[in-house]
């Protein structure tokens, strides 16, 4: 799929900006601080209903407006749909082909992307806890029911913890009445994780060979209270028993910390180059390749799951590779996927595409 042509009013910097893609490559450059991050925050916005900065909508309107409102329209395989989103200071208002939409998940869905930008190298880097929120939010993306699980699973995980809090008082009974439940929704999480990932890491494998130019294997591993292979083995009733087993193990250490100690709100996503931890031994430039190929398997992914490839928007990324890989990323995108690629300086070769200048939240097309 691809976006043919979008409209952006009062949205960040912009007053009103239209333009119309191409269905292969767009290229956006410009100084710094011109708007680039913006046109792409606003394609991605109609995708995602929300920003992929984090912040609010509010964020979004430009200085002092009253509203903005963002119009795209997308060519599918079978289909044309007209997107328009606006936010008044208060109320967000959705269309989809001109019928006004309520629920998120009417609105998701019509218009898939992939975003990444210099920031995703935290990916590797940083702490468990942003690698749990990408599995999390890759894996709602393609399944919205496992938004669900995730909820329920953190409502019991709360309850939990609020009865630890009261320590060594806490009545033993309550404590174990809430662990059946838990251990039932953690017992479904690490079900779907597993399965995910497991599909995933040969996504992922080839992503990451593709770019190093078959120079490197990267392999990814569920770090959790039981080693993965033995995890793998065991069907969801199995999960929910050692769950539980190691639940009673731990109980005494998690009156005394006064939280719960185990779950999938504590595991992590280990990164494996060559076998090599890469938190702690890849280099800058291998860290980004292989933040850039976990993102990149979404495209697969996607593809795989709807039938047609999502648009994929590169924030900066262009300058922070080397010629090989620039070189390997561009030739593995041409023809099939919509890309957009923000640059300060034209300093790589495409094919087909078109090229836009951003100056000052005006955008001139070359
Ligand atoms: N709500 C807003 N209203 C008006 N201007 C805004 C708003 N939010 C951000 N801006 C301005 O938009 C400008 C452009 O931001 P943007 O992130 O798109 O720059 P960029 O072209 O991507 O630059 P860089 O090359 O540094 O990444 C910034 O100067 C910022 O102050
Ligand atoms: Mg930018």
């Amino acid at each position: 799929m691809y976006l043919e042509t979008v409209l952006l009013r009062n949205f960040r910097n912009y007053q009103e900006a239209k333009l119309s893609f191409h269905a292969q490559n767009n290229i956006i450059y410009g100084a710094n601080a011109e708007g680039k991050s913006n046109l792409l925050e606003a394609i991605g916005y109609l995708s995602l209903a929300t920003s992929f900065r984090d912040g609010s909508d509010r964020q979004l309107l430009r200085w002092d407006a009253p509203f903005f409102y963002l119009q795209g329209n997308v060519i599918g395989k079978n289909k044309m749909t007209q997107i328009a989103a606006g936010f008044d200071g208060k109320k967000k208002i959705w269309k989809i082909d001109g019928q006004a939409k309520r629920k998120l998940s009417e609105v998701l869905g019509n218009f898939y992307t992939v975003f990444f930008c210099p920031d995703d190298l935290q990916l590797v880097k940083a702490s468990p806890q942003i690698r749990r929120r990408f599995l999390n939010r890759e894996m709602v993306q393609l399944q919205p029911s496992f938004c669900h699980i995730l909820n329920r699973y953190h409502k019991v995980l709360q309850q939990r913890n609020r009865l630890l809090m009261q320590g060594f008082a806490v009545d033993q009974m309550v404590l174990a009445s809430f662990e059946e439940q838990l251990a039932e929704l953690a017992a479904e999480i690490y079900d779907h994780r597993l399965r995910f990932l497991q599909r995933m890491n040969e996504k992922v494998y080839e992503m990451h060979m593709h770019l190093s130019k078959e120079k490197e294997q990267l392999q990814m591993a569920y770090s959790s209270f039981l080693p993965q292979d033995q995890m793998k083995q065991m069907d969801q009733q199995d999960l929910k028993k050692a769950f539980l087993k190691k639940l009673k193990e731990i109980r005494p250490q998690e009156m005394k910390r006064q939280t719960t100690l185990l779950g999938p709100q504590r595991d992590d996503l280990l990164l494996f180059i060559d076998g090599k931890n890469a938190k702690q031994f890849a280099s800058q430039g291998q860290m980004r390749t292989i933040a850039l190929s976990l993102k990149l398997s979404e495209l697969s992914f996607i593809e795989e799951e709807t039938g047609e490839y999502p648009a994929l928007l590169l924030d900066d990324v262009m300058s922070e590779l080397d010629l090989s890989r620039r070189e390997q990323l561009l030739h593995l995108l041409d023809g099939k996927v919509q890309t957009f690629i923000t640059t300060t300086d034209i300093n790589f070769q495409f094919v087909r595409g078109k090229q836009f200048f951003v100056e000052n939240g005006s955008i001139i097309e070359k």
